[in-house]
């Protein structure tokens, strides 16, 4: 009998990404989804891409007695990959309370009820702003935890103690952190990718914006950090590798080859781009001219993040199959099916 995931947040970016490639590996998959970063018009890309539609539930995590509920009606639920959070980094400098409510109390409800179980095993999207700037590059699992920079920094710090936490004094649950590098790219098909409300913060969103003309001008945030180009360095990732390393996590815990109940592993191509090398990266793959002008760097930005990934090589056997060019093109092939789309709806 196929297992059953529960993917919270699944119609969000990384969510939908991963549970396509859940349900093309025969998983059965419930999502969560409160919609207040996504839209339902994701089951349909989602279905288009897979020819079946997940399970779905239009459930907000901070409603602790609707996840009760939620876990008494799907009882069978086999396993959990817990993507719902808010994550925009100055949002969550204006509105602390927020975050530590969207991201921290909805953990708290969910180890909760998998506590209770027989067999749990949970799956959590950390990311690499737990290292904040890394002494040394690349960065491994072991660099310490520095001191986060914002609320949401610091929710993905608290996020990851709590479930280590649990699995301590619970050995029927078992769980994996994955810290994400950067996450860019949609679907080859381009039926689901990202979907930005408003000003995108993130750089590739802003660039695709840019480029389709939503956008006057990109803003490259500073070019005196100490990189050969002058401008911030990133390890940037195409969301279809990070979908195919959460169904080998699952796996992993499914099949129980951890060798502790509690395991990290950074999600990253090991490589490091430079602002200026993502645009001209993106003029190369679209054909397109991007404007842009160098403006002051942006509070908070670590001058450079790129992931040793020896770990998830050697033990998920995993790596990131696509480059940045490959990366980029999808996400532009998104932005130009969106803009679409948008033409059809006039
Ligand atoms: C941030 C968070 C990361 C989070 C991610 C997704 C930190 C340190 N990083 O990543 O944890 O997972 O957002 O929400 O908290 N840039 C420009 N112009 C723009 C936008 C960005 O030059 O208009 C530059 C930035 O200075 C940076 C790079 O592009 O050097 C990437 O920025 P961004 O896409 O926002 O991601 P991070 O800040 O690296």
């Amino acid at each position: 009998m196929s297992k059953k995931i529960l993917v919270t947040g699944g119609l969000g970016f990384i969510g939908s990404h991963t549970v396509v490639a859940l349900q093309e590996k025969g998983y059965e998959v419930v999502v969560i989804d409160n919609l207040s970063n996504s839209s339902l018009s994701v089951l349909g890309g989602i279905t288009k891409i897979t020819k079946s539609s997940p399970d779905f539930e239009n459930i907000d995590l901070r409603d602790k007695v609707a996840v009760k509920k939620f876990f008494e009606k799907y009882s069978d639920i086999d396993a959990v990959i817990h993507f719902a959070a808010s994550k925009a980094v100055g949002e969550s400098v204006e509105n602390p309370l927020l975050y530590y409510e969207n991201n921290i109390n909805t953990l708290v409800y969910l180890l909760q009820q998998l506590k209770e179980k027989d067999r749990a095993k949970f799956i959590f999207s950390s990311s690499c702003t737990v290292y904040g700037q890394a002494d040394e590059l690349p960065i491994t699992e072991s660099a310490p935890v520095k001191k986060a920079e914002s609320p949401y920094g610091n929710t993905k710090q608290i996020g990851e103690e709590i479930i280590k936490d649990t699995c301590k004094v619970n050995d029927n649950l078992s769980a994996i952190s994955l810290r994400y590098f950067n996450p860019i790219g949609a679907h080859p098909t381009a039926n689901i990718g990202e979907l930005p409300i408003g000003t995108p913060q993130n750089l590739i969103p802003f660039i695709t914006q840019t480029a389709a003309g939503k956008r006057k001008q990109l803003s490259v945030f500073g070019d005196d950090y100490p990189t050969p180009d002058g401008t911030c360095i990133r390890d940037y990732i195409h969301v279809m590798d990070l979908a195919r390393a959460h169904v080998i996590a699952l796996e992993r815990l499914l099949e129980e080859e951890q060798s502790s109940n509690y395991e990290v592993f950074n999600l990253g191509t090991g490589t490091g781009n430079s602002v200026l090398e993502v645009i001209k990266s993106f003029e190369k793959v679209s054909g397109e001219e991007l404007p842009y002008k160098i403006t002051d760097r942006r509070e908070g930005d670590v001058v450079a993040a790129y992931a040793d990934t020896s770990k998830a090589n050697d033990v998920l056997k995993w790596k990131a199959d696509f480059t940045l060019d490959d990366a980029l093109a999808s996400a532009w092939k998104w932005q130009q099916t969106l803009e679409e789309k948008k033409e059809n709806e006039i």
